[in-house]
């Protein structure tokens, strides 16, 4: 299953070190190459010479031991590496990356690293509830940082309560989990729209909304990564073009109906995050409306609603549509999943701060047909993105 996956495992000083060895063979078991870096702190739990007859591969600790062949090449792996995992993640170790301290070998090349990185912490009840740590987990978790939840039973420390390092075979399912859900779109067409639309009043002005178009880009982006084929309807946004997606720019919600529309009936998946302006000026004046009087009367005519739309025509296809809320989120989201004939929608209220609008990270809640609602923590519009596509994947095919 993890054949040729270059594996990181940074070890820091907690009791539950020894279960990292075992977690250690099971992936060495399962075809990965392993590569283990401890802090000097992990060494009184468990000696390096034991990871090292484990893994198959030396074991890096000290930063300042004289420099080998080795340990350069140990430093290369925090960007060959496939998956970095911090187990057990200590109170320490979580604290240091969560604010920027690089000041051993592990956490220098966590810092270096560009993989994805798994965390799974492991320490006493009060400190891993404590506000403090609390805190660094939920920054980190909005930096892309993956978690497992510690699991509850008794402690080293003689009390009872969560703060277990999880079982080896339950951090080696996640490991493959996060491993593997990368080609999961293989072979699929998917529509997504990004940005909000701008509706004419003259050569100069347009009605326009806050999107910045980084919710609908994100989705797309991931969901290329995850190899599908991605065509990506924006409006005018300012944002870097995700890479493997074609873009189409519009720039009103008509050019963006006829955009979606060419591409749907070859598409298997849809997920329109665009802000789409209700209403349009009626006429666009011609020239420039100059500054004659002291009001001004604009006559705004409904645009087509292209999601509802696309409920109608709907066949094959699953559709996934976005709620932008500012009062009774759950009551309009529902209404929209029902009426737009839709398989899920992302509800946000975007008048909280984290969420919605030009943020880079979100709040939402997912709502199903079948009326289950899934409450989603803030996190980055990335990973946001990666949890709608793991839904999609699952839930949607039910
Ligand atoms: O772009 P960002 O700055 O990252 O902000 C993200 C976001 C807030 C724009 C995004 O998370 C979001 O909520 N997008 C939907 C915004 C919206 O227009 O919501 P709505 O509740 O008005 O529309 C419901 C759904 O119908 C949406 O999927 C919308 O794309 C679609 N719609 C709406 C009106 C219309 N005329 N045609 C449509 O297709």
């Amino acid at each position: 299953m993890l054949k040729g996956k270059n594996i990181v495992v940074g070890v820091a000083g907690g009791i539950s070190a020894y279960k990292v060895v075992d977690v250690v063979s099971r992936l060495k078991k399962q075809g990965a190459n392993i590569y283990v870096i401890m802090t000097k702190a992990a060494t009184n739990f468990v000696t390096p010479l034991t990871f090292r007859e484990i893994s198959g591969h030396p074991v890096v600790v000290d930063m300042w031991a004289e420099a080998t062949n080795w340990n350069v090449e140990h430093i290369a792996l925090a960007s060959r590496a496939d998956l970095f995992l911090l187990a057990p993640a200590t109170g320490n170790i979580i604290g240091k990356i969560a604010n920027g301290i690089a000041d051993d070998m592990l956490s220098t090349t966590v810092m270096a690293t560009t993989a994805p990185i798994l965390m799974v912490p492991a320490m006493n009840t009060n400190m891993y509830l404590n506000t403090i740590v609390q805190q660094n987990i939920s920054k980190l978790t909005q930096l892309d940082y993956y978690f497992m939840d510690p699991d509850c039973g008794k402690l080293a420390c003689g009390t009872e309560g969560v703060g277990r390092l999880p079982e080896p075979e339950a951090i080696v399912e996640k490991v493959i989990e996060i491993l593997k859900t990368n080609h999961d779109f293989t072979g699929k067409k998917i529509l997504i729209t990004a940005g909000g639309t701008q509706e004419a009043i003259d050569p100069v002005r347009y009605i326009g909304n806050r999107s910045s178009g980084k919710m609908g880009y994100a989705l797309a982006e991931v969901a290329a990564h995850r190899g599908a084929k991605v065509t990506l309807i924006s409006g005018p946004t300012h944002l870097v073009s995700p890479p493997g997606v074609t873009i189409e720019f519009v720039q009103s919600a008509s050019q963006m109906q006829d955009a979606v529309l060419a591409h749907f009936a070859e598409s298997d998946i849809v997920i329109k995050a665009a802000a789409v302006a209700d209403y349009r000026p009626q006429s666009m004046s011609e020239h420039k409306i100059k500054k004659t009087g002291e009001t001004l009367h604009l006559i705004l005519e409904k645009n087509p609603d292209i999601l509802l739309q696309l409920g109608h025509l709907k066949k094959h296809q699953i559709l996934v549509g976005f709620a932008a809320e500012t009062q009774d989120l759950l009551v309009h989201a529902q209404d929209k999943l029902t009426r737009k004939n839709l398989d899920m929608i992302v509800a946000n209220d975007v008048t909280i701060p984290g969420a919605g609008f030009n943020t880079d990270t979100n709040i939402a809640k997912l709502l199903y047909r079948d009326g289950r609602i899934e409450e989603l923590p803030q996190m980055s519009k990335k990973r946001l993105a990666e949890v709608i596509l793991d839904k999609i994947h699952i839930e949607c095919r039910k």
